[in-house]
């Protein structure tokens, strides 16, 4: 080879790639808006971030693969717990996590910035991530389905989307406050009771650890149909 050719290669695979790398970044730029919904960015969503800062949520925590791996990844933990567990789970870990064998510490955090930190969640779920990190994809498909048309899920989807993000079923969900087929054997409620209980704990069973759960009363119905079924130690198929 000359010195004359080998300086040929040597520009064209510069001027190539450098080319290459600019229409991406370009290309990057101009799609940001519409994969990470940057018009739905507003005051309190950015008060949420400044939250997850304050208290170094990401210590533990991970956001699109970003964080700490000791904790469960909170890129789509709005659609595995909704507001109210959010809320529950991060101003009193110690209640919600009381069986768990890993411990989210009490950090102190108050509702105001709980409820912020919920907003910037819900923000964070809406983001394009193109199934990267994996995702539970399950448990967004099952919450936004289960109010709007909880019949098009079958029965193990409106569970697990709805309390998966606590309890199991088998190897379903997640088991931190118990699997329903324990829960059923253990409890004696009515479905009316349980129903009750599945919306205001507290008003069935005082000082209960687990957060009022904001399904709707067709979706709660179907749910204690349910787990009351696995009482009899036969799991109801779709
Ligand atoms: C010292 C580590 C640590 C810090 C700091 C921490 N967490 Fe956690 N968090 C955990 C652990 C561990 C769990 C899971 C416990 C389990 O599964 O038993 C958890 C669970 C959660 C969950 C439920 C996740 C799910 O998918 O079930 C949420 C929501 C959460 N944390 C939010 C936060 C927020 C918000 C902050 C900051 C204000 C924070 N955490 C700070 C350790 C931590
Ligand atoms: C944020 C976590 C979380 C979610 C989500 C959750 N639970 Fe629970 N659940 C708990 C905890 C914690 C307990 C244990 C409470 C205790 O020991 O007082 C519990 C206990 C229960 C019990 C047993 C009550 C008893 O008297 O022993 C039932 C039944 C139950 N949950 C049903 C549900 C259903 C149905 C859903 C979904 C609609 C759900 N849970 C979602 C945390 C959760």
């Amino acid at each position: 080879m000359t010195g004359k050719t080998a300086k040929t290669i040597f520009w064209l695979g510069t001027l190539s790639s450098a080319i290459i790398f600019l229409w991406l970044t370009y290309d990057f730029h101009q799609q940001e808006p519409k994969f990470a919904k940057t018009d739905q960015i507003n005051d309190q969503v950015v008060a949420g971030k400044k939250v997850w800062h304050k208290y170094n949520c990401n210590d533990c925590h991970t956001i699109l693969g970003f964080g700490g791996y000791y904790a469960p990844d909170m890129t789509k933990a709005y659609y595995r717990l909704g507001e109210n567990n959010i809320i529950s789970i991060v101003m009193n870990p110690e209640l919600v996590y009381k069986d768990s064998f890993r411990k989210m510490p009490h950090l102190g955090v108050t509702k105001e910035e709980a409820v912020n930190l919920v907003v910037f969640l819900k923000w964070v779920g809406t983001i394009e991530n193109r199934h990267w990190p994996p995702q539970d994809e399950k448990f967004v498909k099952a919450f936004r389905l289960r109010e709007a048309n909880a019949q098009k899920l079958d029965k193990t989807d409106i569970i697990m989307g709805a309390c998966g993000g606590c309890h199991s079923l088998e190897t379903l969900g997640r088991k931190i406050a118990g699997d329903f087929n324990d829960i059923a054997k253990r409890i004696s409620y009515d479905k009316d009771t349980l129903v009750k209980y599945i919306h205001d704990p507290q008003s069935v069973k005082p000082g209960t650890a687990m957060p009022p759960q904001n399904v709707s009363p067709e979706t709660a119905a179907i749910i204690s149909d349910f787990i009351l079924s696995l009482k009899a130690g036969k799991e109801v198929q779709k």
